[in-house]
């Protein structure tokens, strides 16, 4: 049930129950990170494979050495400047977290969030949330409780209303390898952002980190549609004569389309809000019953660096779907194949 009752979300979780928070960045599915029989059911209800740890959120930057130890200088600095907010910092564990919040690893993965629901209800709470985003495991992130319903229904009881997600994507994952920071995942605090402050940080490559770390699982937050990312929608659509294509775009409306068949993520051409939009444009173009969803390609600055990345997870194609990527690939070379579908084509 959706509610703006913060009184239900408090004892619910003191209860050990679920529920889902509001945050800046996506909804998370709360639960008390101290208790294995709260974390057992998020993992339960979202069907998340064990050994993908959860994000522990706290109330605030002093609470930090409860939960790490061993935190780097560059860590200290990185949590005074950017929480609350967008920046999950993956740091040594201390032993009150219990295994099942990390998966068995020694690091945890902690924030705080930057929502005024949701940081009250942590401090009426004598414990931190552990929460992983409020959606089915690899599919779409909930960025309004519409979404966290749809996906959950009456298996939730509480989902407290706080409005639509500020930022619309989720967290960047900085973790630390010899006191060297390192993104693990690109979110929405920029890469740009970051180093302004701290100097040069290094991106793990995709392709080094095996599906067990670090949510890089290639295919993540993917629509059920099929859905292709290209440079620009409006010259391939021809090659989709006889299919039924949605359009989510960058800022131009296409006149050669229907615009009930596209989404126009900012049509001031603002990333940050492009950013914010993105998910609940996906949500709608995949209730729409399309063959194919065309996804035009970001410029690759700040957060457009973040929405092409997820953008590329969204549309990371599996092993059945070969025959059409070969389709395509008859029709017209110049899509460009390899980038589209990574991996696939050799
Ligand atoms: O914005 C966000 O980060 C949202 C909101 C709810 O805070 N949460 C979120 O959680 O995106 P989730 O579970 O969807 O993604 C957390 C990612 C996972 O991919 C997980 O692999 C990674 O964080 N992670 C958690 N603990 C880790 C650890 N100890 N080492 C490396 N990666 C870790
Ligand atoms: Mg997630």
């Amino acid at each position: 049930m959706i509610t703006k009752k913060i009184e239900e979300a408090i004892e619910s979780l003191n209860n050990n129950n679920l529920v889902a928070i509001p945050t800046e960045t996506v909804y998370g599915l709360a639960g008390n990170a101290f208790n294995e029989k709260a974390v057992e059911k998020i993992f339960a209800l979202k069907e998340r494979p064990l050994h993908n740890p959860l994000i522990v959120h706290i109330k605030s930057y002093e609470y930090l050495e409860e939960v790490a130890k061993d935190i780097p200088k560059v860590a200290i600095d990185l949590a005074k400047s950017f929480w609350p907010g967008p920046l999950t910092l993956v740091l040594n564990k201390k032993d009150i977290v219990p295994d099942i919040v990390t998966a068995g690893k020694d690091t945890v993965a902690i924030r705080v969030p930057n929502h005024p629901l949701t940081l009250e209800v942590l401090e009426n709470l004598d414990f931190p949330l552990a929460a992983p985003s409020a959606n089915p495991f690899s599919t779409i992130s909930p960025t309004t409780t519409e979404h966290v319903e749809s996906y959950f229904g009456n298996n939730l009881e509480v989902i407290l209303e706080g409005g639509t997600c500020e930022k619309g994507i989720e967290s960047t994952i900085i973790g630390f390898e010899d006191e060297y920071p390192i993104i693990y995942r690109l979110g929405s605090l920029s890469i740009e952002e970051i180093e302004n402050r701290i100097g040069k940080v290094y991106t793990k490559n995709k392709n080094d980190v095996s599906p067990a770390a670090p949510g890089m699982l290639s295919r993540h937050y993917a629509p059920k549609t099929e859905m292709v990312l290209i440079d620009e929608p409006k010259s391939k659509l021809k090659y989709f004569p006889n299919k039924n294509v949605g359009v989510l775009s960058f800022k131009d409306q296409l006149k050669s389309l229907h615009p009930d068949d596209q989404e126009v993520l900012s049509k001031a051409g603002d990333l940050n809000e492009a950013a914010k939009n993105l998910y609940a444009a996906m949500h709608r173009l995949d209730s729409k019953g399309f063959d194919v969803i065309l996804a035009e390609r970001f410029p690759s600055a700040g957060i457009g660096k973040t929405i092409n990345d997820k953008l590329e997870r969204a549309t990371k194609k599996e092993e059945k779907l070969e025959s059409e990527v070969e389709l395509i690939k008859d029709l017209e070379k110049d899509i460009i194949i390899n980038t589209v579908f990574p991996g696939i084509i050799p």
